[in-house]
């Protein structure tokens, strides 16, 4: 049996998403994987606890479903975070499911530096990191060997839907001519339900009651959510070394149930889209991001109210269709479950 300690940064819906599924995977990675998980470290916003034997993560699960906090609980540490909690918890791994902050990258970004510099492997959710300095982490963790893995995000572009992995992995060999993708699932469920008759701000509170929004939903409804993730799939699959200064984002405040409904009569569906496209085979890549009217046949445009898809068009590998129906935060705390995996093995 392989023991892997963990530090688990962020306890809201992906961290107790994350807690849930250890709890209940916990046999099936013994006997599939010999992989024992322990979590050594959480944190929250008032600070961490530690338990090098591991925590007792059903009582930690329950604290959080209480919207407690990890400071009270036992071998709780009030205000612990950051390098100080890596520095303190002495794990293998890092999972960092904190809040996206695109100013600083900040706590998730001084957090996942100390996990590299201790020679931690680190699994992330939060992609504010990886918007501001995909360079930087990529250069101090082995990135560039797909076998090798120190550093994974797959959870960072689409949670569960394997964006990242089809792209790096699955079209080895393949040139990728196009990408197009919906991976933001709060403006699609918002649009979805608009189209039902229901206002946009109601069916924003549907999305943040599923656990499924931006901790700060504008993020979503602005289009930054799928820019950052169109920002990491460029860097990480395209090899295009990309920022978001590079992106033209628009969000879908402006749509209303009208510009929906006249679309639908048209045969169409507005789709809030990432689009990667190269005007030329030799030419630089055009990204952008926003609301786009599909005929109603596209794959993307076919998508229920909790659906995220992408298409990636190759040369050689044909055009590759994938979507995830998602109802809440567990498929990512899946996603984080798949990347761990793959870096303990
Ligand atoms: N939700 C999804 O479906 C989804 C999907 C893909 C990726 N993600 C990403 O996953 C991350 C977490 O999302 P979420 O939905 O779980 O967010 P959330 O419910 O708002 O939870 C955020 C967690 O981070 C903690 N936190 C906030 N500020 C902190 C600070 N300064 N230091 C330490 N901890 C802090 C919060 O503490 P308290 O508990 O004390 O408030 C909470 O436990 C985000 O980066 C998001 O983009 C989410």
């Amino acid at each position: 049996m392989t023991t892997i300690r963990v530090v688990l940064a962020g306890l809201g819906n992906v961290g107790r998403g994350v807690l849930s599924i250890l709890i209940s995977q916990r046999d099936l990675l013994a006997a599939r994987y010999g992989l024992e998980v322990l979590v050594v470290g959480a944190s929250d916003s008032s600070g961490a606890a530690l338990d090098p034997a591991g925590l007792d993560l059903g009582r930690l699960l329950a604290l959080k479903s209480e919207r407690g906090k990890v400071a009270e609980f036992p071998g709780g540490l009030p205000g612990l975070g950051g390098r100080h909690l890596i520095e303190r918890a002495r794990g293998d791994l890092l999972l960092e499911a904190t809040p996206v902050n695109l100013q600083h990258g900040q706590p998730g970004l001084d957090t996942v530096r100390a996990a590299l510099d201790h020679g931690m492997g680190c699994v992330l959710a939060n992609k504010g990191p990886l918007a501001l300095a995909y360079g930087e982490l990529a250069a101090v963790s082995d990135l560039s060997d797909v076998d090798r893995p120190r550093l994974r995000f797959s959870a960072c572009v689409g949670g569960a839907l394997p964006t990242i992995n089809l792209g790096r992995r699955d079209l080895a060999g393949a040139r990728i001519l196009g990408v197009e993708a919906m991976l933001n699932g709060t403006s699609q469920g918002i649009l979805r339900a608009m189209e039902q008759g229901q206002g946009f701000a109601e069916a924003l509170a549907e999305m943040q009651r599923r656990g499924i929004a931006e901790t700060d939903p504008t993020l979503d409804v602005d289009g930054w959510d799928q820019a950052v993730k169109l920002v990491i799939l460029a860097n990480a699959v395209l090899g295009r070394p990309t920022v978001l200064g590079d992106l033209r984002v628009r969000g879908i405040r402006e749509i209303t149930r009208d510009d929906l409904a006249a679309a639908a009569a048209r045969g169409e569906r507005i789709v809030h889209l990432g689009r990667a496209e190269r005007p030329a085979p030799t030419a630089d890549w055009v990204l952008d991001v926003g609301p786009v009217s599909l005929p109603a046949a596209h794959p993307l445009a076919r998508m229920g109210a909790l659906e995220m898809g992408v298409i990636y068009r190759t040369d050689i590998s044909g055009t590759l269709h994938a979507t995830s129906e998602e109802g809440d935060a567990v498929p990512t705390a899946a996603a984080m479950l798949r990347d761990l995996i793959e870096i303990s093995r």
